[in-house]
């Protein structure tokens, strides 16, 4: 059938919306009908070519290429037909999309670390994950990738069953979709990575949909002392709302009023989430943060880039750790669920991090505003 989608050509060129063929969903996959989908840095990195794999890597993709490519891995929408075998989920199921998929079988999901799931090796490139081949195609009858296996820029997807994960109806698919990627991340990158306690000083750098949600995910877990640190002055209003007890505009400015506060042990943790995680940023993050204590490096870097500043001496001698992670170190079918009940419960601010609504057709816009810092999250609404 048809549908429409925003599918991006080569880095560089803006998003285009455009109609596609998209076939019926096939043996262990689902048709899903987009309701929302956020618009996440992640798929910005597609644009500056930040994330597109180095020509070394892309020699061992299918067709040497991620390109075309439809956009988009925070969503929610609702099952319309499912495949053969499929029994997770029925026509008319709510779904929230998780950007790792999860099967339940392998070592890492078997130890309860969904995240980490096998079947999201082939994130980038390469066709559905049942079976290699692709289910949407150009006008031209070019097969078209999806961003990590989702796509959901598109007014419908197929889907893997082990790629969705079934929520209450009654939820709003708003909330379902940031709560997909933006709220798992952040919330865990706190709760899960950084093991923030009641008490603890922690320092978030970066305010945006990550961000937010990491602020929320340490005030959840009682920290005693919570920094934000972003260089756009509404975003640092925004982080107080969430939960900051200090605002500031630099990791640099913020290193005195974190020395005075914690009697100059410095913060337990440290997490990363601006835009881009630039090499430059890890000593900094490392100086606001303590004996012992811990940077989460959550924020995607440049894919080309290996240099970092780091000064290995003082991370040993004062044992310190950095640490990386991917969708908040949570499981996508156990985090899903639980963070929707925390903002049943009205203790996590969710509807407060849409600052904007979008049609389909203005996702350029939407960019445009994250990238001047007005939004904390934009989302696409489909009809
Ligand atoms: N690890 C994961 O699983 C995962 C999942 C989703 C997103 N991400 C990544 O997290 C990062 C944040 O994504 P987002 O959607 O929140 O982006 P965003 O654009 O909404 O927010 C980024 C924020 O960082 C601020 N910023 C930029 N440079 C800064 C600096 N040097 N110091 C302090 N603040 C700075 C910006 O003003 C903005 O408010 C991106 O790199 C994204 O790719 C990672
Ligand atoms: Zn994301
Ligand atoms: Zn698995």
């Amino acid at each position: 059938m048809k549908t429409r989608a925003a599918v991006l050509h080569a880095p560089g060129e803006p998003w285009s919306v455009e109609e596609i063929d998209i076939d019926p969903p096939g043996p262990g996959e689902v048709l899903v009908k987009t309701a929302y989908a956020g618009l996440c840095h992640s798929d910005e990195h597609l644009v500056t070519g930040d994330l597109v794999p180095p020509p070394e890597l892309l020699e061992l993709l299918p067709g040497g290429t991620i390109f075309p490519i439809i956009g988009g891995h925070e969503g929610a929408g609702v099952v319309v037909e499912v495949g053969e075998g499929v029994t997770k989920v029925a026509p008319g199921d709510h779904v929230s999309c998780a950007f790792v998929p999860a099967c339940g079988m392998c070592p890492s999901c078997a130890k309860g670390e969904q995240n980490l799931c096998d079947l999201g090796a082939g994130t980038f490139g390469g066709g559905m994950i049942t079976d290699g081949t692709y289910r949407t195609h150009t006008s031209s009858g070019a097969d078209l990738g999806t961003m990590a296996k989702l796509g959901t820029f598109a007014e419908h997807m197929v889907l893997a069953d082990s790629s969705v994960i079934k929520v209450e109806p009654d939820l709003p698919l708003e909330i379902v979709c940031l709560v997909s990627c933006g709220v798992a991340t952040g919330y865990g990158s706190a709760v899960n990575r950084a093991e923030v306690r009641a008490g603890d000083t922690v320092v978030v750098v970066g305010c945006g949909g990550i961000g937010s949600n990491a602020i929320m995910g340490a005030a959840a877990a009682g920290a005693a002392n919570i920094i934000a640190v972003d260089p756009v002055q509404f975003k640092q209003e925004k982080a107080m709302e969430f939960g900051a007890t200090h605002a500031f505009g630099s990791m640099e400015e913020a290193i005195p009023a974190v020395m005075e506060m914690t009697w100059g042990r410095m913060a337990n943790s440290t997490i990363l989430t601006p835009g881009v995680l630039y090499g430059d940023l890890v000593q900094q993050a490392m100086n606001l943060t303590g004996k012992g204590g811990t940077v989460v490096a959550t924020a995607v870097a440049p894919m080309s880039q290996t240099d970092v500043k780091l000064d290995l001496a003082m991370m040993t001698l004062q044992q310190k750790e950095l640490r990386g992670t991917i969708f908040g170190s949570a499981s996508p079918n156990g985090a899903i669920p639980e963070l929707l009940m925390l903002y049943r419960q009205g203790r996590l601010k969710l509807d407060e991090l849409i600052t904007r609504q979008y049609s389909l057709d203005e996702i350029n816009d939407g960019y445009r505003d994250m990238n001047d810092g007005k939004n904390i999250r934009g989302v696409i609404a489909f009809d």
